[in-house]
């Protein structure tokens, strides 16, 4: 009978939440051409997989049109918008790409060559050109060889490089690869979601000594090129980008085949990546996640209230908050027979939090990690190792680590990606744990500092948003949560039961 009463309330609670948003997106309207004219609203929703995702303009309803992130500001007819889709939680999942692909007869400017293709040197009409997008949802990130620094200079790398295999061809093209006229590396990765950035812009605090320097080894962080101010240096996988003004510069250039964009453009821009947020409303089976009663963190307006770059201090002031009043108190063996699914959901939500939060495990081998001084394993769990911001669940300090998604022999069978043996000079420090040569699909940070110990290494990313945006990981790997909790089941030896991934899964959905 409580049962009864609480799905009726649920599903009052849930027309009375949709009732309260501006508009409700129908999937034919999802799809945001550059130069679109329409508004893009105060507050939006969009169907996915799991429920649904809100998107929150902060400032209010945005008229597209000639909006700098809306406009095709370049070349090729892109936008920032093409990869950063508001329905996709500002990313991209490879579900929307396959869409348009069909839609467009793989015509939309989303396949342009330079990077929508394995290579712009193969033929742009034939679906198997475009199979990384396609299939794992990468673009082509093309990274000049040997590094430079911000002011151009070339870095001495502390290493060689070699391509072992190379199923697209780029690598090793005499226009576009390793040993063209201008050498370049091309690694493949997954866009990041422009919204809910203020975590990710803001320097930490309370946590002083990591103010301003890497925890790793202490040197100061990069500087704002324009203020000379500290930069957090959370942004991008390899965080070779400063500011959101100098993302937005090389995004242009890059991606959209632009000149530089007006400081108007770029004011604008950076204006309205600061003020978007975006993070799931509604789950298919538990339900509205906004309303009284649910888990405070869920839902964008959260995000838009919660004060950036705090750290989560488990397991008294929790990454993501409390889920306690999902809890109930249905001992988890039975929890699949004695609830009907909304509150059976919500419970196994509740448990995947508690798992986030409390399980721990051994954390072993990661480079930039582990070698930081914490010892060799690390006792933690997901929030106290590595997701520890507040709200968002990135890595507050900022850090590079080497999960081994990249890098054998943890990495997950990828005959897809390019193969490159990286072979440290006997000077160098090496990488602590996979030692002077290392095979990698793509070797992360390194590529930025030259530096042996950075070879593998990514920041974290943002963990809101996720059920809009599979697949997961920069490089696409996991085609879905589960296989994404169950690469670090098999990394780290933690031997989840079945019941825990599918808690943690219903969590990671939620969010
Ligand atoms: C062709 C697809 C594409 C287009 C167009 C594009 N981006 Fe991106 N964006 C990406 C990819 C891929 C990444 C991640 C790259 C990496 O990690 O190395 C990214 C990352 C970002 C990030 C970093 C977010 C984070 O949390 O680290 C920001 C900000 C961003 N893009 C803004 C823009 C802006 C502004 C534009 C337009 C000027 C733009 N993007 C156009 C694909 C695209």
């Amino acid at each position: 009978m409580i049962g009864i009463v609480k799905t009726a309330l649920l599903l009052l609670a849930a027309t009375l939440a949709l009732t309260a948003v501006a508009q409700t997106s129908r999937e034919a309207e999802s799809w945001w051409s550059p130069g679109d004219s329409r508004v893009l609203p105060a507050v939006v929703e969009y169907d996915n997989a799991f429920g649904k995702l809100r998107v929150l303009n902060a400032a209010g309803a945005i008229r597209a049109g000639e909006h700098a992130f809306f406009a095709p500001l370049g070349e090729n007819g892109r936008a920032c918008v093409t990869c950063h889709q508001p329905s996709d939680a500002m990313g991209l999942s490879v579900e929307t790409i396959n869409r348009r692909w069909r839609e467009t007869a793989g015509t939309d400017p989303l396949f342009a060559a330079i990077d929508g293709s394995d290579c712009p040197n193969l033929p742009q009409q034939e679906a198997a050109s475009h199979s990384l997008l396609l299939e794992r949802g990468l673009f082509r990130i093309p990274l000049p060889w040997p590094p430079r620094s911000s002011e151009g200079s070339v870095i001495d790398p502390e290493f060689t490089i070699e391509v072992v295999s190379d199923p697209a061809g780029c690598n090793t093209d005499p226009v576009y690869g390793l040993h063209s006229e201008n050498p370049t590396i091309s690694v493949y990765r997954r866009p990041r979601p422009v919204a809910n950035l203020k975590y990710i812009t803001e320097l930490s605090h309370g946590v002083s000594p990591h103010e301003y320097f890497y925890p790793n080894d202490k040197s100061l962080l990069p500087k704002d090129p324009d203020t000379g101010a500290f930069v957090a240096h959370r942004l991008m996988s390899d965080g070779r980008e400063p500011t959101l003004k100098t993302q937005a510069v090389s995004a242009a250039i890059g991606h959209l085949e632009s000149k530089r964009p007006t400081d108007e453009q770029l004011a604008e821009i950076v204006a309205f990546e600061s003020q978007i947020y975006a993070a799931q409303s509604f789950h298919n089976v538990a339900g509205p996640l906004t309303v009284a009663g649910t888990p405070p963190v869920l839902g964008p307006e959260a995000l838009r209230d919660g004060a950036p770059a705090r750290l989560g201090n488990n397991p008294i002031n929790r990454i993501f908050g409390s889920f306690a009043m999902w809890a109930g108190s249905t001992p988890v063996e039975q929890a699949s027979t004695a609830a009907g699914p909304p509150l059976e959901v919500q419970q196994s939500v509740a448990r995947g939090a508690d798992i986030f939060y409390l399980r721990r495990f051994m954390i072993r081998d990661v480079g930039d990690y582990n070698d930081k001084g914490l010892g060799n394993p690390f006792n933690r769990s997901c929030g106290s190792g590595c997701h520890n911001m507040q709200l968002i669940g990135m890595d507050l300090a900022p850090g590079y680590m080497d999960l081994g998604l990249n890098s054998l022999p943890w990495a997950n069978n990828r005959p897809d990606l390019p193969l490159f043996k990286v072979e440290c000079h006997a000077d160098a420090k090496p990488q602590s744990y996979l030692g002077r040569i290392i095979y990698t699909h793509d070797p992360g940070r390194a590529l930025i500092t030259g530096k042996c110990i950075d070879v593998g290494a990514t920041l974290t990313q943002q963990m809101r948003g996720l059920a809009a945006r599979a697949p997961y990981f920069a490089n696409g790997s996991a085609a879905n949560l589960r296989e994404l909790v169950d690469f670090y089941d098999r990394r780290f030896n933690i031997g989840y039961t079945e019941i825990e991934k599918q808690d943690l899964v219903n969590f990671l959905s939620t969010l």
